[in-house]
């Protein structure tokens, strides 16, 4: 008996060509609500090495989950794995592997994630066709770093790139707080206040 999918898509989204992209787009049939779950990816992990021996076809159709870990499909035709990249996107991560609704999706509409929301390495870098007015024309692996998404996609990042994001939130506050000490300090000086 053939195991069947291992991955999951809501029965209101249907896989359909899309030429745009040169390849397959997942399509919402039915309205989907915010917050809604509408796919779970799944597959092997793989290391970095090891996405070098996978097939394009399946390396096309891998997603990094952590530090150095990838979830590589184990064939070509998991239905979640046509969810394409856009630069605003109607859908996000909820944890490494579900992808939910950020806002109501219509009939109709293209399912999308931005894949800076899971993608913290080069391994899938290519020229962006999503179209949006928001476009940044290219997808790489340091998109992440981007700081006016982490408040647009808050809570959608895989959790590997939240902690990196929080990291960095942390680096970018740390001389600030040293310059606001500096300037209590100095002002405490000038009005004879001990520091
Ligand atoms: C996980 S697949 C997405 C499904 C893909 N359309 C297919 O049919 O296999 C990721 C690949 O799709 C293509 N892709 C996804 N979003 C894209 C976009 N906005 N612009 C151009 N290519 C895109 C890129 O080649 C990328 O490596
Ligand atoms: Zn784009």
């Amino acid at each position: 008996m053939s195991p069947g999918p291992t991955a999951y898509l809501t029965e209101k989204c249907v896989v359909r060509n899309r030429d745009v992209n040169g390849g397959k787009a997942v399509i919402a049939r039915e309205p989907i609500a915010p917050g809604e779950l509408v796919a779970v990816w799944s597959g092997r992990i793989v290391s970095a090495a090891e996405l070098d021996d996978l097939s394009p076809a399946i390396r096309r159709h891998t997603v990094q989950v952590d530090e150095g870990l990838y979830l590589a499909s184990l064939t070509a035709d998991e239905l979640p794995d046509f969810i394409n990249h856009s630069c605003s996107p109607n859908a996000g991560l909820r944890g490494q592997i579900a992808i939910v609704a950020m806002e109501a999706i219509e009939a109709s509409t293209e399912v999308t994630i931005d894949y800076a929301m899971c993608d913290g390495s080069p391994y899938d870098e290519f020229d962006c066709a999503c179209g949006s007015h928001a476009c940044r024309g290219r997808v790489t692996g340091e998109d992440w770093c981007i700081p006016s998404l982490w408040t647009r996609y808050a809570g959608h990042f895989s959790p590997y790139l939240e902690r990196r994001i929080q990291r960095l939130q942390q680096a970018r506050l740390q001389p600030r707080v040293r310059r606001k000490r500096t300037l209590l300090a100095a002002v405490d000086g000038a009005t004879g206040n001990p520091a």
